[in-house]
């Protein structure tokens, strides 16, 4: 007697994971399939068709719920600044989530096998992969081990009348998640195509409407937004005036309210895990917004030193969590430091929407690092250190660098002066000539 034996697949319903399905059966000899879609903030329509696609597939389908899990870790990547190449994380920061639900249903069910329906250009099956490869199960994924093209999936999708008219919108690719929504493929693939403006749907083009809003952080972690009186508040805040907001409300807010000021648009070459460089274009209205409240905030709690050093702990932060590999040791020691840097940042910034972007404008903390009577053209001394006291360090200043300089002069003076005088005879050839000697 033989056992059934299962496969969990994350399914979306579109092309890929769809010939998936009978594929997992026919070549991997699974007995079932169960399709698994996580939601991490994609719109509805994404889950009517993998619920649509699934039911055509009598494909047992588990829909997850993510959301708020997604939204704190995002929330989360806010107080390590994280950006890669100069876009908001997103997708990355997504797929570890998904993997994870994933893989608590495939366990629950138990099933034999993981599945995924990624190629094996991107960077997604190697996200998946990691998280998958700490169980035990078998990790498939059928179009890259298959070596499938998308031309062969449509003849073999109309051959087996898999249900796979829907699809994303025209012929982009498609990737949506709370934080952020990347666009690629088809026309955008050229590097020197200008996108037309109907790719993009979270943000408008910028007006010349203004508005400003109150963001307030505690230790780095952004907890409420606040209109300011007297601007012209298009979207009311989902919470009490000062309330603490729930991270899925806070991004879905921001989102709305950022993105109708045209703020949040990257058009981009990104290197990819694997080396290749594609044309990516992203909207992330919030993501932008709260980085840069974020930033400035830092701005005004950290010192100099930890500002420039946390630089470098951010840019490890955020390549880790391109990866996919946020679980790594390294990362444990990283939010060490940004968790010690972190319990500074708590105060307020203010930022102003205008002309496409999300500008801080003011911020507060009793945390600052700033003496007003410091810092002012009005006080003669600060802390009993006179304005004259700096004469000695405005000596100093630079001081190796004149005797560098000037030393590199006379050098130069003297060579010249032993060429000119007659023999022709580089230094080099005399000096070996003294060596011969
Ligand atoms: N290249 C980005 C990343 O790896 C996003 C890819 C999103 N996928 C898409 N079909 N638009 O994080």
């Amino acid at each position: 007697m033989t056992t059934q034996s299962t496969v969990a697949l994350a399914f979306s319903g579109g092309l890929d994971t769809t010939v998936c399905v009978p594929l997992l059966e026919e070549e991997y000899d699974y007995d079932e399939v169960i399709g698994v879609t996580v939601d991490v903030g994609q719109p509805e329509a994404e889950f009517e068709e993998a619920e649509e696609t699934a039911e055509a597939l009598d494909l047992d389908h588990y829909v997850i719920d993510a959301k708020s899990e997604f939204a704190e870790q995002c929330l989360d990547a806010v107080k390590a600044n994280a950006t890669y190449q100069g876009y908001p994380l997103g997708t990355a920061l997504a797929r570890p989530v998904i993997a994870e639900a994933i893989l608590e249903v495939a366990e629950e069910q138990g099933c034999d096998g993981i599945a995924h329906g990624c190629t094996g250009k991107g960077n997604d099956q190697l996200r998946f992969e990691a998280v998958w490869r700490e169980s035990d199960l078998d990790v498939v994924a059928p179009v890259r081990e298959l070596g499938l093209t998308r031309e062969w999936e449509m003849e073999y999708a109309a051959e087996k009348n898999l249900p796979v008219e829907g699809g994303n919108e025209g012929d982009w690719s498609i990737d949506t998640n709370l934080w952020s929504r990347s666009v690629e493929g088809a026309d955008l693939e050229d590097p020197g195509y200008v996108p037309p403006e109907d790719i993009y749907e979270w943000t408008d083009a910028p007006s010349g409407d203004v508005e400003t809003i109150e963001l307030t952080f505690e230790e780095g972690y952004p907890v409420a937004v606040d209109a300011v009186e007297g601007t012209s508040t298009s979207l009311h805040p989902p919470a009490e005036d000062g309330g603490e907001m729930p991270a899925v409300q806070l991004i879905e807010y921001l989102n709305d309210l950022a993105g109708s000021y045209g703020v949040g648009r990257t058009d981009m070459m990104e290197d990819r895990m694997l080396g290749l460089k594609v044309r990516e274009n992203y909207e992330h209205p919030a993501a932008t917004t709260l980085l840069n409240a974020h930033e400035a905030l830092e701005g005004l709690v950290l010192t100099e030193e930890e500002r420039a050093f946390k630089k470098q702990i951010d840019a490890q932060w955020a390549e880790k969590a391109y990866e996919g590999l946020l679980s790594a040791p390294l990362v444990n020691a990283l939010d060490g430091f940004v968790d010690a840097t972190q319990q500074k940042v708590t105060g307020t910034v203010t930022i102003k929407f205008e002309g496409g972007q999300a500008r801080p404008v003011a911020r507060e903390s009793d945390y600052a690092v700033y003496s007003e009577s410091a810092a002012s053209f009005n006080t003669e001394s600060v802390d009993g250190i006179a304005q004259s006291d700096a004469t000695g360090v405005a000596k100093y200043h630079g001081f190796q660098s004149r005797l560098a300089n000037a030393t590199a002069a006379d050098a130069e003076a003297k060579k010249a002066e032993l060429l000119a005088d007659g023999s022709g005879e580089s230094e080099a050839q005399r000096a070996s000539k003294s060596e011969e000697e």
